[in-house]
């Protein structure tokens, strides 16, 4: 049943091109492919062909132009086998028959908003047409689509459109596309419909001209400018920072309001959830914009990272998806503010990788072994696959990185790539050995690494030592060390580092110790002054770190460290330990302990004015729920670390208040709304400070959170109002939320938020809200942004309320994804990974939540998807 990395075999038969005619039709869409099949000249010799299916209908099979009778193959739904086929080349013309709008799983063609559109990552294209659906099989691609002119006025396809016209007599119209460059079948995508449209031109680093466009629902082409320009950038910036340029005469991009997931690179037409898309002042914030410009340069990216070196099996997906989420991290960083950008990323990465490594779902960046390919585009694959990435820049600088990947694109473009031929483009360009670096593609879970120092200020020594363990995971007891840059420096009592002099080294360059055992000692000279380690600048490796370090020290790094993230990093360490302190203290029914240190140390952030407002904004947002709870471990009670925080949050928001509303009011803005970094920024702080200030519950500050929200110009400043509103059980919260309701009722994006909102808040009621809003008739399990912006928020950021002690937040999300499971498996399954904590509760709520896994595990019809997630959720470990 599972697939095993270990068991590849190169293909028996290999495609050199495939023409589909496509007849679109909302229920009887007819396709016929022609494949030029040859075989495989590194096989074992004569093999049957055995082509994928799933949900097909055959029609017809011919060989080399002449019928193949019935008894020389077999089809159905799952697949076509001819057990002789002919001995050398031949062609195959097959006829299948897929009913569009019956296909709930959003996977294959499917309609959305009466639009055609196809999505065949991973394995999708067989839902098409029978053919050998694995990433090592790549072909040339030649698409008719066909369609009612009325219904689908507008024909998309991979590559350069070759011809177009109508079909005589029929109301129908057909376009020819074609791409001349090899690809894999998950890259193919096609797309009719009634779209508008957002044009410009881009003019290459060699000069070539490339007509881009965006394509969205009717009415909403005012919503595409923001992402017809962002892609303007990438492509500049990576033909800058990569020397990559685009390679097609047109570039495309759709977007669709059913999409299981975030995106897709299909070569020369990548189709979006239009959440990725459509955005203005008005429907989207902050937020939305920044996440708009790295998903269309994150798929643009994929031109080269993806489509012209693709993966030769699904095991080596992180080669193109961690360093294309890499790619576009560093893309974000050079767009916006770097230090603020990395600080996200790490919020993101402990919020979710971190989480996923320390349960039952853990898994290697390259897993394995796998039963379902969906579930592995996770945190792991994507977000440290990029950590890894940038590991490997790290220890090799900056110059020997890019000499590597230009390496790279040399030997690998046109074919599909291992891991291993990856990082043998470092070794080689770096003229080192990376094999004990291969680890952080086979070794699951977060490194931990233990950190004491002695200083002897007299012989101008500092010893640190430092160990290092990596937990078990799942199918992995015992690990071996791992290679890790740790950037660090010293920092001296004026505030500047101290030169880093290693014993047995000399000095150390880029400030990079590298680790490679499980327990090392390293020796310092020319340490004359008191210093403070700052450990893991920039958060150079994806690891925990427990450092001797005290308060003192910690509020030292926070006011003087030169590297902005251990700035950050201190402080989030600072109110992580008080925090953990009181969740304990609050669970035996002890006090709170207030620390007028860590407030000293957000004022003094607060008011450096040299400081970006956005970097602010970070380092006053404290450890969230999750973050806590992470950080404790195990026993965890949900409802002491919410009081916990929001003890620490009203302690913040008194103490500082005379601060907080004198930025508040500073911060306003002056001119007309604009989505860039700064203003961003800007308003970021400025609704901290809000957020804060009411945090206490004082009857001005709801107020004057409910004046934004009433005068707001943009949706960021009117969202934050109603995000601050929705944690005060207050009259002006319902009169803001039902103000919302009707504002935007007509649009399902911005509805998505009102969900997602009532969805978080952490109060007893909430549960009967959720489930009252399931009935509401803008909600629709058949829209996976609808299931992920109501049940998703619930189940993955209410920690309170999922965690029910009663177990009904567990109940109420298992029955949805029940339900959801018969529409779209791979949305429930992803549901149903808000259960992956479920070990490190206090026993209460595991028994209830083991309870609820094995209610669902014994559901007899679970689909592959969900059942992979119940069954390794309840896995031994
Ligand atoms: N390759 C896409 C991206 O990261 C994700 C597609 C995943 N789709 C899926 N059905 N698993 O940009
Ligand atoms: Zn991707």
């Amino acid at each position: 049943r599972p697939i095993r990395l270990s068991d590849y075999r190169a293909p028996d038969w290999l495609v050199d091109t495939v023409h589909l005619d496509v007849a679109l039709h909302p229920s009887r869409t007819r396709i016929k492919a022609r494949l030029a099949l040859r075989p495989n000249p590194s096989a074992r010799g004569p093999a049957p062909l055995v082509l994928d299916g799933d949900e097909l209908t055959p029609l017809s099979v011919t060989i080399d132009g002449a019928a193949l009778p019935a008894t020389e193959y077999a089809a159905g739904p799952d697949g076509l086998t001819i057990p002789q086929p002919p001995a050398g080349p031949f062609v195959l013309e097959v006829e299948t028959e897929i009913d569009p709008s019956a296909n709930t799983k959003l996977m294959g063609l499917y309609r959305s908003s009466g639009n055609y559109c196809t999505q065949c990552e991973a394995e999708g294209f067989r839902r098409i047409t029978y053919f050998p659906d694995r990433p090592d099989v790549m072909a040339v691609y030649t698409t008719r689509i066909e369609a009612e002119r009325d219904e689908a006025p507008v024909l998309l396809g991979n590559g350069n459109l070759v011809a177009r016209g109508d079909v005589p007599g029929t109301g129908r119209h057909f376009a020819v596309w074609h791409d001349p460059f090899p690809k894999p079948c998950y890259l193919f995508a096609l797309v009719g419909g009634r779209l508008d449209v957002r044009r410009t031109t881009f003019t290459t680093m060699s000069g070539r001209s490339v007509e881009l466009a965006v394509y969205v629902e009717p009415g909403k082409a005012d919503r595409a400018g923001y992402a017809l320009a962002a892609l303007e950038r990438s492509m500049r910036w990576d033909e800058q920072a990569f020397g990559r340029e685009y390679d097609l005469d047109v570039f495309n991009i759709v977007a669709v309001a059913d999409f299981n997931m975030g995106a897709m690179e299909n070569k020369g037409l990548n189709i979006f959830n239009d959440k990725y898309v459509l955005a203005s002042p008005e429907t989207a914030t902050d937020a939305d914009f920044a996440h708009i410009e790295a998903v269309i340069a994150h798929e643009y990216f994929h031109n080269w990272t993806g489509n012209r070196i693709t993966c030769r099996d699904w095991f080596q997906l992180c080669l193109k998806e961690g360093l294309t989420v890499f790619r576009d991290q560093e893309f974000s960083a050079d767009m916006r503010s770097r230090p603020v950008k990395r600080i996200a990323d790490v919020r993101v990465l402990r919020g979710h990788q971190f989480v996923e490594d320390a349960g039952p779902l853990a898994h290697p960046v390259r897993p394995e072994t796998y039963r379902e390919i969906n579930n592995f585009y996770t945190a792991t694959v994507y977000e440290k696959g990029a950590e890894v990435v940038r590991m490997l820049k790290i220890l090799l600088g900056p110059e020997t990185f890019r000499a590597g990947m230009d390496l790279y694109f040399a030997r690998h473009d046109g074919r599909a790539a291992t891991i291993e031929e990856f990082v043998a483009c470092f070794a080689e360009a770096g003229g080192t050995d990376l094999s004990q670096f291969m680890l952080w593609y086979g070794q699951a879970g977060t490194p931990e690494i233990a950190v004491t120092r002695r200083h002897d200020s007299q012989g101008g020594t500092l010893v640190l030592d430092i160990a290092q363990v990596v937990p078990p995971t799942p199918g992995q007891p015992a690990k071996s060390p791992m290679q890790i840059p740790l950037v660090l420096g010293f920092v001296g009592p004026d505030g500047r580092d101290v030169p880093l002099t290693l014993r047995g080294h000399g000095p150390l360059e880029r400030g990079v110790l590298v680790l490679t055992k499980p327990a090392e000692r390293f020796v310092f000279d020319g340490i004359t002054v008191p210093v403070v380690p700052s450990l893991n600048r920039g958060f150079s490796a994806p690891v925990k770190i427990k450092a001797d370090l005290g308060s003192d020290d910690l509020r030292f790094l926070a006011t003087h460290d030169s590297d902005p993230f251990n700035r950050w990093q201190a402080v989030q360490t600072l109110a992580s330990e008080i925090l953990i302190g009181n969740v304990a203290a609050i669970r035996t029914g002890g006090g709170v302990r207030h620390d007028g240190g860590l407030v000293h140390a957000l004022a003094s952030v607060l008011e450096d004015e040299r400081l970006e407002p956005a970097f602010v904004a970070q380092v006053l947002s404290i450890p969230s729920e999750g973050d806590i709870a992470r950080d404790i471990g195990r026993d965890v009670d949900p409802e002491a670390i919410f009081d916990a925080r929001h003890a620490l949050r009203r302690a913040i928001g008194n103490d500082l208040a005379p601060t907080l509303r004198v930025l508040y009011d500073r911060l306003r803005d002056d001119g007309p709304y604009s989505p860039d970094a700064a203003s961003a920024g800007r308003r970021a702080l400025r609704n901290v400070c809000l957020d804060l200030l009411a945090a206490p519950g004082h009857a001005g500050a709801v107020a004057l959170a409910a004046a934004q929200y009433a005068e707001a110009d943009n949706m960021t400043d009117r969202m934050a109002a109603l995000g601050t509103l929705s944690l005060h059980d207050t009259a002006e919260r319902e009169t803001a939320l039902a103000d919302f309701a009707e504002r935007f009722r007509d649009d399902p994006l911005v509805i998505d938020k009102w969900f997602a909102l009532q969805a978080m808040i952490p109060d007893p009621s909430t549960l009967a809200r959720v489930e009252r809003l399931t009935d509401h008739p803008a909600f629709s399990l058949g829209n996976p942004n609808r299931v992920r912006a109501l049940l998703g928020s619930f189940a993955q950021a209410n920690h309170t309320q999922f965690n029910r002690a009663d177990g009904k937040g567990y109940d109420f999300v298992a029955g949805m994804v029940l339900t959801l499971d018969g529409k779209n498996p791979q949305v429930a399954a992803r549901l149903m990974t808000a259960f992956r904590s479920w070990r490190a509760l206090e026993s209460g709520r595991r028994d209830k939540a083991r309870a609820t896994l094995e209610r669902v595990a014994a559901n007899p019809s679970l689909s592959r998807d969900l059942a992979d997630i119940v069954e390794r959720s309840l896995g031994e470990r």
